[in-house]
């Protein structure tokens, strides 16, 4: 089940491109995607903040006259799949009039929507994916022509990424997930998406912030975060553990994906916030304060893109400077470099238990063995290969990628304002979700709480998006884009 394929390398690894096929989704339509409501609780002052804009936002509105959904501020879960032992966790969004589902990798490592369209001859060629190069078309693919509130903005639309690319045209459509809905959000209807989608995913959900775009539109959920119909301006993720069960089929459940509200059955304890640096503000970027390798302490720079690690939802694992991934692995008696087409990666004996952990200013959270042993490269399982990879990214982009083999050991909130990352220690009901097989949720389409409109006022006014550097270059680290989660490769 973990076994990964060497040619595929950062197919393999780097989560957006699983080389595993699963059936595709049933598609049930009219099935309500859970929605909660949240009792009041005790506000921090930042809440208060948040609160008085969006009551300002609020009674403006209303006694402008025009009557409005805002007042109905919700929340919304979304069930995630684990497609893959871990390799990738999506959810389902639905796109167009009527409603169509497609599932999609939840990628807080990069910052567009796309989705492949009917007109994609080459959205399914995975090398090494049989079921999905036999019939191609096994991918649900988006139709424009049949969606009535489809507009075509013929603005070219490109992700270029490690293996390949997906290209098409921008255009604009209504976007439904969790029970919300955008009207006219902006996303890549892809006639070309080479060696990227296996099934059932037809397309990529970016979570990072709008500079990062390179269709340059708003995220959906920055549109719902900025209109204040959140009933709080957070999303919360946990992700399913199956890398360690022998037992895994290609789908599993995932986990949860939560916007508007944390689901606190899932952690204990307090989340602990780090803020994103303001001139960070474009992947979800904390400074990397301590990396614990077997009981030692590397020394990390305190200047540079080394710095910082991007926390990315659409990375399998942890990637990081040459330098300080080869001082990383010094730590682990027996390891070696990969070589061929393992470079970058780190060999260590199977025997060994790695324990590691990171912290990001606050708290130190520690990497479960079980998460940092990837997969053995031998049938014997001797030699294993670790989670930490070398990686050269360049630019703004941060110097680390920490991906789904950290964010499994913990409960995350992403939130707005101020832009920050929190964790928490897993729930003993989160950690005994893993390994738990099950049916992996099945895409749905559900009665809209709140519908936002991605072109009007409203994510304008509420005063809140943080303010980006002058001249940051966010096309540079677009270009490569959503399928590394946003990583630019050397
Ligand atoms: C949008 O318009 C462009 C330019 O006319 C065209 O090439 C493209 O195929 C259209 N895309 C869709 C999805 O209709
Ligand atoms: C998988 O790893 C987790 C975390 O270390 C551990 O709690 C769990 O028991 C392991 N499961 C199996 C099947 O070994
Ligand atoms: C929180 O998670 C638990 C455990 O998965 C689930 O049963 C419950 O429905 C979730 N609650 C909310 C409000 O999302």
């Amino acid at each position: 089940m973990r076994t990964s394929i060497p040619n595929a390398i950062l197919l393999s690894l780097l989560s957006t491109s699983a080389v595993l096929s699963s059936p595709a989704p049933i598609i049930t339509k009219g099935t309500s995607i859970p929605l909660t409501r949240r009792s009041v609780h005790k506000r921090s002052a930042a809440e208060w903040e948040e609160w008085a804009v969006r009551h300002r936002a609020y009674v403006t509105h209303k006694y402008g006259g025009a009557l409005d959904t805002k007042s109905k501020r919700a929340s919304g879960m979304n069930l995630l799949t684990n497609q893959g032992a871990d390799s990738d966790y999506y959810g389902s969004i639905a796109i167009g009039t009527p409603a169509v589902s497609y599932d999609v990798i939840l990628d807080t490592g990069s910052s567009d929507l796309w989705l492949a369209s009917s007109t994609c001859t080459t959205c399914a060629t995975i090398s090494g994916d049989t079921s999905t190069a036999s019939s191609p078309n096994s991918i649900p693919l988006f139709d424009p022509a049949s969606s009535s509130s489809f507009k075509n903005l013929t603005t070219a639309f490109s992700i270029q990424y490690a293996s390949g690319q997906a290209s098409g045209t921008l255009g604009q459509d209504t976007v439904q997930m969790a029970g919300f809905q955008v009207t006219s959000q902006t996303f890549g209807v892809c006639d070309q998406a080479n060696d990227v989608l296996s099934s059932p995913l037809s397309g990529l959900m970016g979570m990072a912030w709008e500079s990062l775009a390179s269709s340059k539109a708003t995220p959906f959920w920055q549109t719902l975060a900025a209109s204040g119909e959140w009933d709080s301006g957070v999303m919360g993720f946990y992700l399913t553990r199956f890398g360690n069960d022998t037992h895994a089929s290609n789908v599993e459940p995932g986990g949860q994906f939560t916007m508007g509200y944390l689901n606190d059955s899932l952690y204990t304890g307090d989340i602990d916030y780090q803020n994103v640096p303001s001139d960070q503000v474009a992947y979800w970027t904390l400074p990397l304060s301590s990396v614990i390798v077997q009981g030692k302490s590397l020394s990390l720079p305190t200047s540079g893109q080394s710095m910082y690690a991007a926390i990315d939802t659409g990375t399998t694992l942890i990637g990081g400077p040459s330098d300080l991934v080869q001082s990383f692995y010094s730590n682990i008696d027996g390891s070696q470099a990969g070589t061929g087409s393992w470079e970058g990666y780190w060999f260590y004996p199977c025997s060994t238990q790695v324990s590691s952990s990171l912290s990001f200013g606050g708290q130190s959270w520690s990497i479960s063995p079980a998460d940092f042993e990837h997969t053995a490269i031998d049938s014997s399982g001797t030699t294993c290969v670790g989670a930490f990879f070398e990686v050269t990214t360049s630019g703004t982009t941060p110097g680390w990628i920490v991906g789904d083999a950290f964010l499994k050991n913990v409960y995350t909130s992403f939130r707005y304002s101020p832009a920050s990352v929190g964790f928490a220690q897993l729930s003993s009901t989160a950690i005994s979700q893993d390994g738990k097989e099950g049916s992996a949720p099945s895409a749905t389409i559900g009665s809209a709480a709140a519908v936002v409109s991605s072109t009007g006022g409203v994510s304008k006014s509420s005063g809140a998006v943080p303010a980006l550097p002058l001249g940051f270059s966010a096309q540079a680290v677009a270009m490569v884009g959503a399928l590394l989660g946003g990583v630019l490769l050397a």
